[in-house]
């Protein structure tokens, strides 16, 4: 019989990956969200900070998941998994940590070149790392919008996957991000 954590993603692997999915599945509503004509302004400022701050957040979680992953690479698909099915998994997990990069940097380059705060930046005093300019801060912007778009499909399609592979497949792919939901069969 397999031991569990043969089976399954490392705690630090499986912690982060479930923060970024928090912050991720809250920020895009934020983010939508405070964009909303007739949102009262304390609203929308409030918005506006968690949306930003939490963009902040995610990118650092999501360098550190990178790191983490290059020394401790994911644990073996099950042998019934086929080979097609591995190489869209990786395809759609590189695309998920490419957007979350897209999406962060585009946003604080968006902000900070359009001379706009980072609140929980400037309060440590962390240096702008881009210069005052409106067609950077524009261009920025367009990539940040363009992505949302290819973001939130992927998303989409990689949460039905992982919901088949535990509700229907039940192959315990799913249980290899959350080892406490695997079933004694499985393990
Ligand atoms: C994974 C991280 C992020 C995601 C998924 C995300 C997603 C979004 C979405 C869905 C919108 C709404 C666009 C619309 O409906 O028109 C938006 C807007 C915005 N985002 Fe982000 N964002 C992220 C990170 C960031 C970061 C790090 C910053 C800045 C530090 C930022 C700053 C902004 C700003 C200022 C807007 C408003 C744009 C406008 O005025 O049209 N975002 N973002
Ligand atoms: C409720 C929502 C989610 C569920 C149920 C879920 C489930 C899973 C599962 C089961 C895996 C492991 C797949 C495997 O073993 O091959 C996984 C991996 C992954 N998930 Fe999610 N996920 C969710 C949300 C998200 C979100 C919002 C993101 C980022 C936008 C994300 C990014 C990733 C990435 C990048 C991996 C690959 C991990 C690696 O191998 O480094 N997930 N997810």
């Amino acid at each position: 019989m397999t031991k569990p954590s043969a089976l399954s993603y490392r705690p630090v692997a499986i912690i982060l990956h479930w923060l970024v999915a928090l912050f991720v599945i809250s920020t895009v509503p934020a983010g939508i969200i405070m964009l909303e004509e007739g949102l009262a302004r304390s609203v929308q400022d409030r918005l506006f900070i968690f949306h930003k701050n939490i963009g902040v957040v995610i990118f650092l979680l999501v360098i550190a998941r990178i790191v983490f992953r290059a020394f401790n690479p994911p644990p073996p698909l099950p042998s019934s998994i086929p080979v097609l099915q591995r190489h869209v998994a990786s395809a759609t997990h590189i695309g998920l940590y490419g957007l979350l990069l897209i999406m962060t940097i585009s946003g604080y380059v968006y902000v900070i070149a359009g001379g706009f705060p980072i609140e929980g930046l400037d309060a440590i005093g962390v240096p702008h790392l881009v210069p005052e300019d409106e067609g950077l801060s524009k261009s920025a912007l367009s990539i940040h919008l363009a992505a949302r778009f290819v973001l939130i499909a992927l998303v989409f399609a990689h949460v039905g996957a992982a919901l088949y592979h535990w509700l229907i497949r039940r192959d315990g792919v799913f249980e290899r991000m959350a080892p406490m939901l695997r079933r004694s069969s499985q393990r």
